[in-house]
């Protein structure tokens, strides 16, 4: 056994551990998207787990719904930034429930609990002596009336000269620089040229040496039950950020954690026009919605009857036992092992038991995007009719308590699935049961000593519990599909079909079956964190227990079987198929009649587009390959290119067009073709006979990526 576990040989009167687990709060601009999926599912997968042992979890998630790329996206679907987010917040219940995803509280970084813990945690640094006032100088776009983040202004590249490169780095030469050392520079937001004005930031102090040592000796230590809180590979990358040289030079910045209005945010204490930036009220909310849910007064509804606490959540918190584990993906490990540890200890409260990272999903190896078509949209999952346990138990099947990505693929989702669960775990239960029900009314029955058996499934409860603490997920589906493979071998050489026939050997076709039916219920009982739902149908219609199982179940015997009814389904490949083709067009619009109104015109985005790559096409005489920016940003605020297939080889030659701006159908569903997926279509007039040819349209100069043409 590898992996760590807190209490392997723990006594059933050990106390029960109490805890208080969290993923990372999505921001409130978009939909779910398979990886948010993912963190769900291994969280809840651990924490389905701690509750099946009879530990206290209290888990809680809420909408990260804060800062400037949330404000700016509400005001380009005009609502308020409170709107904007609710509305959000509304669609999360599907994808969660559609998932059997059970948190206990879903709450909002907007909230009141989350003003005030934010406000009362700054004053308690500040009482702390982290917090100092700093005048900076940084970009104001006098167009928008705003100071703009660096993501949001580009210019010239002050080494290379290259056009609408970002404030931070140029992507033709790679020289990295500030956002006041561009030339010509503009604000994306409003094309304008930005001002330098100066502001006054409050920082925490990061890099006090009180600060340093605590963090070191932090990220280092030991949690709860003697655990490491952070993964090595984690500890790793800590390391090198705290960047010490052999003279102890170097280490962490202080952190600007104030934003000027307008921001939605929460308000700095005693500064007027002054907000906490995003991150620093984010990770409080996870508090926040543990003390909303607290308050609520459902935090001892959630598990066991018996200890039913009338705690508050500042006495739950203040208690030494209860350990704190967050789930998150690696983008954000800086955020979670630096920042936040040092908010919470320097304002006096319970700092992380343990941080769990996870990689990134990625589809058919590819970096998951939403405009180019790639990635699997989760409703659509559901829509499809594609099974939530397929899902989970696919990625429990793949999740290692390390940080690399994990990649769906369609072919290995259908194998996998269909092979492990249909082939080896369901099968077990229809092939058995039919003979106890036929021929012993549903009465199991063992032949001869069953200690063996018990002390089988014993051990494997163990192991599975072990890895399955330790998130080595993958290890644990290998062990239960190998006791599943065992369970099935032992009934096909005990030929039941064979004995069957026989009246004198009964004895033996029913042990053969209760014997694999046992089997049965111990891998049920083991796979109920990852299938909870036929894991509960396993439990109540097919042994006719009064309630869901228990993780102590695991080595018992079961002594009633009734009539097998259909579990889990075969995946059908065509469905996955469907599932990541990139969703259809719109239904085009009736054919033409007297015209289109302006408002059919105006549902066709077009914008102008930098050709950024142009590449020949291997394979098609008529194609290029575009790579066009549009001045748009991903989820994380990161640029992000279109790929866009164009018909136009035969008139231009690739590097001709790189630089040229032209003007892209932006809203286009994208459409996937043999050469990859096209996520747009620039426009091209074209004429026949004398006028023959292809021309790329262009704008007029001063025209820039990402204006919208009307
Ligand atoms: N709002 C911040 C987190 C604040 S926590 C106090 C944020 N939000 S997010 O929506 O961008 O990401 C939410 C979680 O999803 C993060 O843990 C992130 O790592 C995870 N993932 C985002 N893309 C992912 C994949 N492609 N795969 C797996 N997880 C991914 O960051
Ligand atoms: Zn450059």
């Amino acid at each position: 056994m590898t992996s760590q576990t807190p209490d392997s040989t723990r006594s059933p009167d050990a106390p029960r551990r109490r805890l208080f687990v969290t993923t990372a709060l999505p921001y409130a601009n978009g939909a779910f998207h398979i990886g948010h999926m993912m963190e769900y599912i291994q969280a809840d997968i651990w924490v389905r787990l701690q509750r099946m042992l009879g530990n206290e979890v209290h888990f809680v998630c809420a909408d990260d719904a804060h800062g400037a790329p949330i404000m700016i996206a509400a005001e380009k679907a005009r609502k308020t930034p409170q709107q904007f987010v609710a509305d959000i917040a509304a669609g999360r219940g599907a994808y969660l429930d559609g998932f059997l995803i059970r948190f206990d509280n879903w709450h909002s970084t907007d909230a009141p609990e989350n003003h005030q813990l934010a406000q009362d945690i700054y004053r308690a640094l500040r009482k702390a002596g982290l917090i100092y006032a700093r005048t900076i100088e940084q970009f104001y776009d006098p167009v928008k009336g705003m100071f703009l983040p660096d993501r949001y202004i580009k210019g010239h590249c002050p080494k290379c000269d290259a056009a609408d490169q970002y404030g931070d780095s140029c992507e033709v030469c790679g020289a990295v620089y500030g956002p006041t050392e561009l030339r010509q520079p503009y604000s994306v937001l409003s094309g304008a040229a930005p001002e330098l004005r100066s502001s006054e930031h409050y920082f925490f102090q990061l890099s006090s040496p009180r600060c340093a040592e605590f963090l070191r000796d932090w990220t280092h230590g030991s949690g709860a039950h003697g655990l490491p809180r952070l993964q090595p590979e984690v500890l790793n990358k800590v390391r090198e950020w705290f960047g010490v040289d052999e003279a102890g030079r170097g280490g962490l910045a202080d952190w600007d954690i104030s934003r000027d209005a307008p921001y939605f945010g929460i308000e700095v204490p005693d500064a007027p026009g002054k907000y906490f930036y995003v991150w620093l009220d984010a990770p409080i909310g996870y508090l926040a919605s543990l003390k909303n849910h607290f308050d609520k007064g459902q935090a001892a509804a959630h598990w066991h009857e018996a200890s039913r606490t009338t705690q508050s959540f500042e006495e739950f918190l203040a208690d030494p036992a209860v350990e704190q584990v967050h789930f998150i993906g690696k983008d954000i490990v800086y955020f979670h092992t630096l920042f936040w540890p040092a908010t919470l200890h320097f304002s006096g409260r319970k700092t992380p038991s343990q941080i769990n990272v996870h990689g990134h999903v990625t589809v058919g190896g590819e970096k998951m995007s939403k405009s180019r078509g790639t990635g699997i949209s989760p409703l659509r999952y559901l829509d499809l009719k594609l099974d939530p346990e397929w899902l989970r138990y696919y990625l429990a099947a793949k999740l290692t308590a390390r940080v690399d990505d994990l990649d769906f693929g369609a072919d290995d989702f259908v194998a996998r699935v269909n092979s492990d669960l249909i082939g080896k775990y369901v099968n077990i239960a229809s092939r058995a049961s039919r003979f106890i029900t036929q021929h012993f009314d549903g009465r199991l029955g063992y032949a001869g000593a069953t200690d063996a058996l018990r002390e089988a499934a014993q051990a494997l409860g163990d192991d599975v519990r072990a890895a399955l603490e330790g998130r080595e997920y993958a290890r644990a589906m290998r062990e239960i599909m190998a006791y599943a493979d065992r369970i099935n071998a032992a009934f096909d050489a005990a030929q039941p079909w064979v004995l069957a026939k026989d009246d004198a050997r009964r004895a033996e076709l029913q042990d053969a079956c209760s014997r694999a039916l046992a089997g049965f219920w111990t891998l049920s009982v083991l796979l109920a964190p990852v299938l909870p739902a036929t894991a509960s149908r396993v439990a109540r219609e097919l042994f006719g227990l009064p309630r869901d199982f228990v993780w102590s179940d695991c080595a018992e015997l079961p002594e009633r079987v009734a009539a097998y009814r259909h579990l889990l389904q075969r995946v059908d490949p065509k469905r996955v198929e469907q599932l990541l083709e990139p969703p259809a067009a719109a239904a085009p619009a009736p054919a033409q009649a007297a015209g289109i109104g302006i408002d059919d015109f105006s549902r066709v985005d077009l914008r102008v587009a930098r050709i950024h790559d142009a590449q020949a096409v291997e394979g098609s005489t008529k194609l290029l390959r575009l790579t066009l920016d549009l001045a748009e940003h991903d989820a994380h605020g990161q640029p992000r290119l279109r790929n866009v297939f164009s018909g136009i080889a035969a008139a231009y030659d690739p590097a001709s067009l790189v630089g040229r701006l032209t003007v892209v159908v932006a809203n286009l569903a994208p459409r996937k073709m043999k050469f990859g997926v096209s996520e747009g279509m620039v426009l091209a007039a074209s004429g026949d006979g004398d006028a023959a040819g292809i021309f790329l349209l262009a704008p007029d100069s001063g025209a820039r990526p990402g204006m919208r043409v009307s």
